[in-house]
């Protein structure tokens, strides 16, 4: 599979899978581990997780599976967040849910993602959420540290405005590398709030979280949804592909090189995504799902 070039010193499959189910998956360590193999057979070698992801647990799952082959390790990279903090059994602490972006929290939480991964480095690590209490200089100072040392390659964010993204971008001696972004046939803010455009202006690749819009399509329930189906499934019929086929391809074929991140636990669905790459939709098939998500005609 065809690598994106993030940075000089960092390049990411076309196709991103991301773990934030994985602990609903009912997966043994070998499933895991059987799992991740798959995935680089396909060429699927980025994995996306979080520290809050499973409850603060998937992070540990996923590491304590993939020690069982430890040079797979080496040929993995890892993408995972920080700046979350979630009201959880794990976490007795927290009393309500909020944002720590503090350079304390991040170097803590870079550390202990390593730490439940079982790696010596982070490919990539965002902060997860943009944060109404951040000190741009605090973070600034903890990818500082967390770069010196070797610990984290590169650093990006997640869900952040493009005023967001520039207040953060001007403290760093380095570039943000993505912005990664919830994007697909039926999540269109990223062309409104600039963010589609700020990446088209730095030759940023966006991450598109939830490509398939979490599955809401596939059980489509408003009108919103079944016309927007139903538009697919037209489009399906005349590429002689799947419905996610096509919903991957949408994101696939946009000229700003969005990365999708698969978030299915099953292989099979994994394979559909990655073939999807070979899925070419004309323009006018491209503004049939546009027109059909937004409701109306451009104008
Ligand atoms: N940065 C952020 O704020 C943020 C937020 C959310 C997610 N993420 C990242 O993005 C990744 C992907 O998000 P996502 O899981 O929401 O992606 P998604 O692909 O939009 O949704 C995955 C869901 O759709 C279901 N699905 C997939 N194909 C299907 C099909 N053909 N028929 C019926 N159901 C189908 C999956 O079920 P099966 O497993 O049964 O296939 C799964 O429940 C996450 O793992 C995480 O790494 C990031």
């Amino acid at each position: 599979m065809e690598q994106v070039a993030l940075s000089d010193d960092l390049t990411i499959s076309r196709i991103v899978h991301g773990m934030w189910r994985l602990s609903e998956w009912g997966f043994s360590d070998k499933d895991t581990l059987n799992f991740v193999e798959q995935c680089l057979e396909m060429g699927i070698d980025t994995f996306d997780h979080a520290d809050i992801y499973g409850d603060y647990t998937v992070e540990e799952q996923f590491g304590k599976a993939l020690s069982q082959n430890k040079s797979l390790n080496d040929k993995l990279k890892i993408v995972t967040k920080c700046g979350i903090k979630l009201v959880s059994k794990n976490r007795p602490e927290h009393y309500i849910k909020h944002y720590n972006t503090s350079y304390g929290h991040i170097i803590w939480s870079a550390e202990y993602s390593l730490k439940n991964l079982q790696r010596d480095n982070i490919d990539l690590l965002l902060i997860h959420r943009p944060d109404p209490y951040t000190d741009p200089y605090e973070v600034a100072k903890a990818f500082n540290k967390l770069k010196e040392e070797g610990k984290v390659k590169e650093f990006g964010v997640s869900n952040y405005l493009p005023s967001q993204f520039h207040a953060l971008q001007a403290y760093l001696d380095f570039p943000l590398v993505t912005n990664q972004v919830e994007i697909s046939v039926a999540a269109h803010q990223e062309w409104d709030n600039g963010t589609i455009d700020l990446c088209q202006e730095l030759g940023m690749s966006p991450m598109a979280w939830s490509p398939l819009a979490g599955g809401a399509i596939f059980s489509a329930q408003t009108h919103r949804y079944i016309t927007l189906k139903n538009v697919i499934h037209q489009v399906s019929d005349n590429l002689g592909v799947s419905i996610d086929q096509v919903m991957y391809a949408w994101l696939l074929n946009h000229p700003a090189n969005i990365i999708p991140i698969v978030g299915s636990g099953k292989i099979e669905r994994v394979k559909a995504a990655v073939e999807a790459r070979k899925v070419e939709l004309t323009r006018q098939q491209w503004f049939q799902i546009w027109v059909a998500a937004r409701g109306e005609s451009v104008p």
